[in-house]
């Protein structure tokens, strides 16, 4: 059912022949803004950073977003609750004894509902808070480095207004807390723990503030700044005090592993690094011991129905964990589990495994980004990861995650990128990756936009 995804455009306007890597909704990542505001790249990252900043473009066309943008109301009837539906549940109405059809709001709360792993219920999507967040977070963490690439204020105010639209502006800021979460309907619904990992992306929403705010962005006030301090603070409390919070924090599996991400970005955020430190230290001592066998395999994620894209999920978050230690002065690179395994073990097994096409896992490239970063961090030094990308897609300079991960070898693909900027050549039409340094700044947001919609439900599982 899922092709990969990069597609390419070429649509030839007045000028320039425009070419770009599709959007797509990476998992999770966690960047030094050090690093970003160096500003020390390597001239092979050209095509990835237009890739970046068409991203922002595209997003920013959607924004902004609000968890008050639902027709369905929470249990406590407050749209500025943040709600969503648990995805892989289905009502079973054959014991409610009704004699007639049942309507949509009578179902959610009288039928008992089913779980069935890896099974969307397509109606999670009547209540899209959980869509709208990744959309958000993914535009503050692409406009805040849109603004650091171009140096242009438009990137760096988006970032602003998208943030001040979902935490702080009173008319449409959501409550600081998760309690109705991945709902479960039926009788007496319940939040589950698991609504938590909806929240994943504040490692993506932390970088680009970091990023804001170490830059000292005119758009990152200090209103601004102490507000979202503030809601961060709350947020904080509720999720150190939460039983079904909790729940989370002790899941032995990705779901404990991207909590990890999250509570860790939050304290980094409030600027609290004795407990972001102890965060991530824990994590390294408690769930991941026991997420990688000797031989690279992550059982609790092999166990899914899906396990490419468990694997390469779990990865991601596994990965942001140790990167977020590395920010903070820890060497989690290396930790080794109980069985021997690592990161880079768990990389190399995850990369070799089939990917089921008929049953709708992958997609094949959400590792992708993980095998760059695991390049980075342990060396390539006989061109193996850099081989395995060319081959898996050899576009992969130009993929934001390869600015992200550096050094990290472009495998000669990226020096077919012109260092000039002028109009098209005929160059570009024998060679796409010819045709990046070419690119105008345009965007064909409609038919990205079918793509994002593609991979959106991706990341809530
Ligand atoms: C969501 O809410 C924001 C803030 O009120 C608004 O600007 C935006 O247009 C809304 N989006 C949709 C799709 O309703
Ligand atoms: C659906 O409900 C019926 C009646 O309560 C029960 O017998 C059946 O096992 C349920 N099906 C599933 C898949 O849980
Ligand atoms: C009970 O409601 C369910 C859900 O609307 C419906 O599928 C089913 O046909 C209803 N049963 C009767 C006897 O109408
Ligand atoms: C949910 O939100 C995402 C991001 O805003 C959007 O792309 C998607 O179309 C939305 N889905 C529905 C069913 O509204
Ligand atoms: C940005 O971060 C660096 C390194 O942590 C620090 O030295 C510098 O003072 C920061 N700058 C601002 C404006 O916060
Ligand atoms: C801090 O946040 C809480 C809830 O998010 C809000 O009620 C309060 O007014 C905020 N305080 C300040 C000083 O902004
Ligand atoms: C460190 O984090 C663990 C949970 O991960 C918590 O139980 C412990 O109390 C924390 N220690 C300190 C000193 O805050
Ligand atoms: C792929 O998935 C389908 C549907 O779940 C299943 O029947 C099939 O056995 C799977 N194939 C492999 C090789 O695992
Ligand atoms: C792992 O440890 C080795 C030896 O101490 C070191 O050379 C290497 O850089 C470390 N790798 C990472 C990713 O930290
Ligand atoms: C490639 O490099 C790795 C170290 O990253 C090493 O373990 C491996 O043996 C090398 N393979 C070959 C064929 O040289
Ligand atoms: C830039 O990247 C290329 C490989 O893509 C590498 O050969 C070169 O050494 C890098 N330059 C610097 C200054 O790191």
């Amino acid at each position: 059912m899922f092709r990969p995804v990069t597609l390419f455009f070429s649509v030839l306007l007045a000028a320039p022949l425009v070419l770009a890597n599709a959007y797509k909704d990476y998992d999770n990542d966690f960047l030094d803004p050090s690093y970003i505001l160096a500003k020390n790249w390597n001239t092979s990252t050209a095509a990835s950073q237009q890739s970046i900043t068409q991203w922002a473009d595209f997003l920013a066309a959607q924004g902004p977003w609000s968890v008050v943008n639902k027709t369905v109301l929470p249990p406590s009837g407050n749209k500025h609750d943040y709600m969503s539906w648990a995805p892989y549940f289905w009502p079973n109405c054959t014991g409610v004894g009704n004699t007639t059809v049942l309507q949509p709001s009578q179902i959610w709360t009288e039928c008992p509902y089913v779980y069935r792993d890896g099974m969307f219920n397509p109606d999670r999507l009547l209540v899209n808070n959980t869509g709208d967040f990744e959309a958000m977070s993914d535009a503050v963490f692409y406009n805040a480095l849109a603004w650091v690439l171009t140096g242009s204020a438009k990137y760096s105010a988006n970032a602003a207004h998208y943030i001040d639209t979902w935490f702080i502006n009173p008319d449409t800021a959501q409550t600081p807390n998760l309690q109705y979460a991945q709902i479960e309907r039926g009788p007496g619904g319940q939040a589950m723990h698991t609504g938590l990992l909806d929240f994943k992306q504040m490692a993506k929403i932390t970088s680009g503030i970091l990023i804001l705010r170490n830059g000292s962005s005119p758009d990152w006030t200090d209103d601004l700044n102490t507000q979202m301090n503030n809601w961060t603070t709350n947020y904080i409390d509720w999720v150190v005090h939460s039983p079904t919070a909790y729940g989370e924090w002790i899941a032995p599996n990705n779901h404990g592993s991207y909590f990890y991400n999250q509570l860790a970005s939050l304290y980094i955020l409030v600027g609290d690094t004795t407990n972001a430190i102890n965060t991530t230290q824990s994590y390294f001592s408690h769930q991941y011991l026991n997420q990688i066998d000797a031989n690279g395999e992550q059982p609790l994620e092999a166990a899914r129905t899906h396990p490419y894209h468990y694997r390469c999920y779990n990865l991601a978050a596994m990965i942001v964990n140790a990167k977020i230690g590395k920010f903070l002065g820890l060497d989690m690179w290396n930790t080794t589990s109980t069985k021997g395994g690592n990161i880079q073990k768990a990389l190399d097994f995850a990369i070799q495994q089939p990917l089921n096409t008929t049953d709708g896992d992958g997609p094949i490239w959400e590792c992708y980004p993980s095998v760059a970063a695991v390049a980075a961090n342990y060396g390539d030094p006989n061109g193996t990861y850099a081989a395995f990308l060319a081959n898996a897609d050899n576009t992969y300079p130009a993929e934001p995650y390869f600015l992200f991960n550096q050094p990290f070898s472009d495998s000669g693909l990226a020096s077919a990128v012109p260092t000039n900027s002028g109009p098209s050549s005929s160059s570009a039409s024998t060679s796409y990756l010819g045709a990046f340094g070419m690119f105008g700044g345009s965007l064909i947001t409609s038919c990205l936009a079918v793509v994002f919609s593609f991979v959106i439900q991706f990341a809530i599982s």
